[in-house]
């Protein structure tokens, strides 16, 4: 067993000392990497007070197994799988209906979530109106679920916040009190859990064709979490790629990604649309780690190329072919430079 928590002994020292910190779970690709299992998993092994989603709103669908069953999460972070403190950060937008449905859907799963969820005051809504606009996208291909037009609105200083819901105000804080002058906390330890990824953030992605928030760990800085505090930023990535959107990849009338979409069940979370299937960029990887200051990189799904027994990366326009998987994992290995972590993995609920 590995232990994702090992640290090089000055930065124990230096950080157990801190009052606040933090740990960074981003997306290196397009979304739907996994990000949920391992929040979830950090969350398990971990001594968190607090997880914060940072960014987006119920276009994310985050696929968790708790005990045995499988649940989606939309816009509710995973900590309440485990009894932690779960804020909707500031740099969210939130449906309230969409939201009510979600606990309820959780609670009816037997995992208790109002005692544990708090939505800070300045995260913003999405309304019945973004919804209905969104609904009409044909151009970016948007999970439809109103995301782009609330955060339009929270730029254009027309939104609606959070605090200003009545059927919220229970859930309501404040996130500089909440984090930093938390009377009930001698210690906060915060979990960040991010939405979407690298090739969807508003800043780094393929524009036009990305989502309206910031995904990387810039996002985590903009919700009051500081910079200082930040220990680990888990970099998050599948062994191959996944996209679902307007826009085609290249190369994907390929018979093999139609083998890799069945057999990795790549299917929307939240929407159910088939999503395209790719090779992994090594130098989209390379890079999403860099911009993210990923120091713990989990790639996920190794077990589904192996079921389909074809190994291939791209580097550039070259299309790498391996022989077995840990030719492949080799030649990964050797591309990124040193990461303190790095694995492999093969099973849909655990690291
Ligand atoms: P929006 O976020 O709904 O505006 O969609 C913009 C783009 O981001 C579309 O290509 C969506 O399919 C994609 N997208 C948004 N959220 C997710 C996600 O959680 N996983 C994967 N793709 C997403
Ligand atoms: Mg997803």
């Amino acid at each position: 067993m590995f232990d994702p928590f090992e640290m090089h002994p000055e930065d124990k020292e230096s950080m157990s000392s801190k009052k606040l910190v933090a740990d960074v779970v981003v997306g290196l690709q397009f979304g739907d990497e996994g990000k949920g299992k391992v929040t979830h998993q950090l969350v398990k092994n971990g001594n968190y007070t607090h997880v914060v989603r940072y960014n987006g709103g119920c276009n994310a669908g985050h696929t968790i197994y708790h005990n045995g069953k499988k649940f989606v999460t939309h816009h509710v972070p995973a900590g309440v799988f485990y009894g932690i403190r779960s804020v909707i950060g500031p740099g969210c937008v939130i449906n309230p209906k969409k939201l009510f449905e979600e606990i309820k859907e959780l609670e009816d799963g037997g995992v208790e979530v109002r005692k544990y969820l708090k939505i800070a005051a300045n995260a913003h809504i999405i309304t019945d109106f973004h919804v209905a606009e969104d609904s009409r996208d044909t151009d970016i291909g948007t999970t439809r679920t109103g995301n782009g037009p609330a955060y339009r609105d929270k730029y254009a200083r027309k939104g609606v916040m959070a605090i200003e819901i009545p059927e919220l105000e229970e859930m309501i804080v404040d996130m500089y009190t909440e984090i930093h002058e938390n009377p009930e906390f001698s210690r906060v330890e915060i979990l960040c859990e991010g939405a979407q990824g690298f090739g969807l953030d508003i800043d780094w992605g393929e524009y036009p064709f990305v989502t309206s928030s910031h995904c990387t760990t810039s996002g985590v800085i903009a919700n009051g979490i500081p910079h200082s505090s930040i220990r680990d930023v888990w970099g998050v990535a599948k062994v191959y790629e996944t996209y679902v959107g307007a826009k085609d990849f290249e190369d994907n009338d390929d018979e093999v990604f139609e083998q890799i979409r069945e057999a990795g069940s790549e299917f929307g979370a939240t929407t159910g649309r088939p999503r395209q299937v790719s090779w992994m960029s090594i130098d989209m990887i390379k890079k999403s780690i860099k911009i993210n200051g990923a120091n713990k990189i989990v790639f996920n799904k190794a077990d589904i190329l192996d079921e389909v027994g074809v190994w291939c990366i791209y580097d550039g326009m070259d299309a790498h072919e391996f022989e077995t998987a840990e030719d492949m994992e080799q030649w990964i290995l050797h591309e990124i430079e040193e990461p303190d972590f790095l694995v492999f993995s093969r099973s849909p609920e655990e690291i």
